[in-house]
């Protein structure tokens, strides 16, 4: 209690270690809140959830409510994954890929993430995942990074269309991006341009909270899944 009342003040860190894939991970109180970090930006929580809220709310709550399974590429603290149950009321099936066993082992014990009944989380490398999974889903939410870094593998022909195959009729994608140069902004506008193809359509919300831009895929329900 008397953390979160200082953390209006001044961030107050509970947990920190050292990772080869994020820097450091870190559980701060941060205005008044619990948020999961890496070295150098919010991963879980505050504004990261704020931003992910927004790609959701596009894609519409009722939308979300009647869909039967979501993978969630990126665990991290969950709050997507808490947005989706606690907020949106989500009762379908929720995979979700964590490449880190360190961040999930956190997630469970400071953000209660093993609490969600409708969640499975499975400790893989999501490009390994992507190519292996058999299953299709209503919805795919691709929250990856390493520290500010997006790999290289996210922009890659392969998988995207993978992602494009693995989605069911009518079924979404959800793609958080982070672009810090000019480079990173011209490497989103390749990708809109290679994916604005039928059966797919592409819209972005730009500019959430500074750095972040928001990408949007929906297949059409003609195309066969
Ligand atoms: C921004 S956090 C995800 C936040 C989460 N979606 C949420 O709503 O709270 C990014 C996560 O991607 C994970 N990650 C990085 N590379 C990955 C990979 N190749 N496969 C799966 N997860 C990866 C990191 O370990 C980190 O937990």
């Amino acid at each position: 209690m008397f953390n979160r009342l200082l953390s209006y003040l001044m961030p107050i860190n509970v947990y920190r270690k050292n990772s080869v894939i994020s820097k450091s991970i870190e559980v701060n109180w941060n205005n008044g809140e619990l948020v999961l970090d890496s070295k150098n930006t919010n991963y879980s929580y505050g504004s990261l959830q704020r931003i992910l809220r927004i790609g959701l709310k596009k894609i519409g709550f009722d939308n979300i409510r009647a869909m039967e399974s979501i993978l969630v590429l990126g665990v991290g603290g969950g709050s997507v994954i808490k947005t989706l149950v606690h907020e949106i009321k989500f009762k379908g099936k929720i995979i979700g890929i964590e490449i880190d066993p360190e961040v999930h082992q956190i997630a469970k014990t400071y953000f209660d993430l093993d609490k969600i009944s409708n969640l499975t989380v499975i400790i893989d490398n999501a490009f390994e995942f992507v190519l292996k999974t058999k299953e299709h889903y209503d919805l795919i939410i691709v929250d990856i990074f390493e520290d500010t870094h997006m790999p290289n593998f996210l922009y890659e022909d392969f998988f995207m269309h993978r992602m494009g195959e693995l989605l069911t009729n009518n079924g979404s994608i959800l793609f958080n991006t982070m672009l810090l140069n000019e480079k990173e902004n011209q490497r989103n506008v390749k990708y809109l341009r290679e994916f604005n193809v039928s059966p797919y359509q592409v819209c972005t919300v730009p500019r959430v909270e500074e750095h972040n831009e928001l990408i949007i895929i929906t297949k059409a329900a003609t195309a066969s899944s």
